[in-house]
C-alpha cells in the first residue's frame, strides 16, 4: 500500500505493553506433557511464557497497554478518534474487545472495532490506522494487539502448548509532527485455501458452541506444525522482500527487524532472506513466547525503551499467522 501524495504521513507517537506477572517455564511443562526444556528451546527458542491468572482477559491486558501507549505519547484517552484491538482471543464473541477497552480506560469519544487477522493482527490494524490518520478521517488512533491464548490452548496437546503466551501491546498514531518520520509503507496478503493449518473450529457459525464441540476440543487452537512451519517461512520472508524492494530499499537499509515471534528458526530464515544479520533482530520469544498478534507491539515498545531503536531508525514490522494471513510494514523513528 503505497502513500498517495495528497496524504500526510501519520507516526508511532507512543508504545506500551502489558504481561501477565505468572511466568510458565518449560520446565514447568515438562511436568503436565511429555515434552522437554531441550525440545522445546532446540525447535522454537521458547524457554518462558506468562500466562493470565484469573480475572486477568484480553480486556484487562489491552486496556493496560493501551494506558501506557497513551502515556507514553502524552496524550489523554478523550482525544482518541479510533480503537482497533488485533485479536484471536476476544472478550467475547460480541461485543467487541475494542469496546470494552474503551470503557476500561475512558476513551469517551472514540469509535471501536476488533480486527481479526491472527498474528499479523497489528499490522493489519497499524495499516488501517495509518490511513484514517493520512486522510485526515482521524487524528489519534489507538492500535492495541491483546491475546490470551493460555484460553484457548488445550494444555494436554504437546504439539501446541509449548508456544503459546499471553501479552499485550499497543501503539498511538498520530499526524507526524516533522520531517520524514512515520509509517512509511505497509504490505498485507491473505490465503484463505489453507486456513485449515491453524485454526480454532468450534464455537461459530459452522459448528455452534455444544457438548459435542466441547467433547471433541474444537474450542482449542489446532495447528498442523510442519505445514505452517514452511509456508511462514515462504511468507515471512516474501513480506520482508516485498515491502523493501516496493520502496526502493533492501536489508542494509534496515536498521531494527521486529518479527513476529513465533519460532526462533523461522526469524532467522526471514533474516537471511533479505541478508539482515541478526544482531538487527529484535527477539524476545525466549520470555514470552508466541503471543500471537501481541508479539510485534510488546516487542516494539520493549526495543523503543531499551534504546534499540534510535532517532532516524528504519524498523521493518513483519508477520505471519492463521488465515492465512502475513504483513509487513516499514516505519521511520
Ligand atoms: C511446532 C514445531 C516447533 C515443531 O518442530 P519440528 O522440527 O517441525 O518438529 P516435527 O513437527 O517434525 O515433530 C518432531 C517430533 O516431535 C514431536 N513433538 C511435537 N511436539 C513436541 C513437544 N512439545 N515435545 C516433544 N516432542 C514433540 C512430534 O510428535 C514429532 O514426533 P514424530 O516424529 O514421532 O511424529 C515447528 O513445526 C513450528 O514451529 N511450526 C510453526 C508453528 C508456528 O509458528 N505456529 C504459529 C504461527 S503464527
Amino acid at each position: 500500500m503505497h502513500r498517495t501524495n495528497n496524504l500526510r504521513r501519520a507516526y508511532i507517537a507512543g508504545t506500551g505493553h502489558a504481561v501477565p506477572e505468572k511466568v510458565l517455564t518449560n520446565f514447568d511443562l515438562e511436568k503436565m506433557v511429555d515434552t522437554s526444556d531441550e525440545w522445546i528451546r532446540t525447535r522454537s527458542g521458547i524457554e518462558r511464557r506468562h500466562i493470565a491468572r484469573d480475572g486477568e482477559t484480553t480486556g484487562t491486558l489491552g486496556a493496560e497497554a493501551a494506558k501506557r501507549a497513551l502515556d507514553d505519547a502524552g496524550i489523554g484517552p478523550e482525544v482518541v478518534d479510533l480503537i482497533l484491538v488485533a485479536t484471536v482471543t476476544p472478550e467475547m464473541v460480541f461485543p467487541s474487545t475494542a469496546c470494552v477497552i474503551q470503557e476500561a480506560i475512558s476513551a469517551v469519544n472514540a469509535g471501536a472495532m476488533d480486527v481479526n487477522a491472527a498474528c499479523s493482527g497489528f499490522i493489519y490494524a497499524l495499516s488501517v490506522a495509518d490511513l484514517m490518520v493520512a486522510s485526515g478521517k482521524c487524528r489519534h488512533v489507538l492500535v492495541i494487539a491483546s491475546e490470551t491464548l493460555s484460553r484457548i490452548t488445550d494444555w494436554t496437546d504437546r504439539n501446541t502448548c509449548v508456544l503459546f503466551g499471553d501479552g499485550a501491546g499497543a501503539a498511538v498514531v498520530s499526524p507526524c509532527p516533522d520531517g520524514d518520520r512515520g509509517i512509511l509503507s505497509t504490505y498485507l496478503k491473505s490465503d484463505g485455501s489453507k486456513g485449515e493449518i491453524l485454526y480454532i473450529l468450534g464455537g461459530g457459525s459452522r459448528n455452534p458452541a455444544s457438548h459435542e464441540t466441547v467433547d471433541q476440543g474444537m474450542h482449542f487452537i489446532r495447528m498442523s506444525g510442519r505445514e505452517t512451519f514452511k509456508v511462514a517461512v515462504q511468507a515471512m520472508g516474501d513480506a520482508a522482500m516485498r515491502i523493501l524492494k516496493a520502496e526502493g530499499l533492501s536489508g542494509e537499509d534496515v536498521d531494527l527487524m521486529i518479527p513476529h515471534q513465533a519460532n526462533m528458526r523461522i526469524i532467522r530464515a526471514t533474516a537471511r532472506r533479505i541478508d539482515l544479520p541478526m544482531e538487527k533482530v529484535y527477539v524476545n520469544l525466549n520470555e514470552y513466547g508466541n503471543t500471537s498478534a501481541a508479539t510485534i507491539p510488546i516487542a516494539l515498545d520493549e526495543a523503543r525503551k531499551n534504546g534499540r531503536i534510535e532517532s532516524g531508525a528504519l524498523v521493518l514490522l513483519v508477520a505471519f499467522g492463521g488465515g492465512l494471513t502475513w504483513a509487513s510494514a516499514l516505519v521511520r523513528f
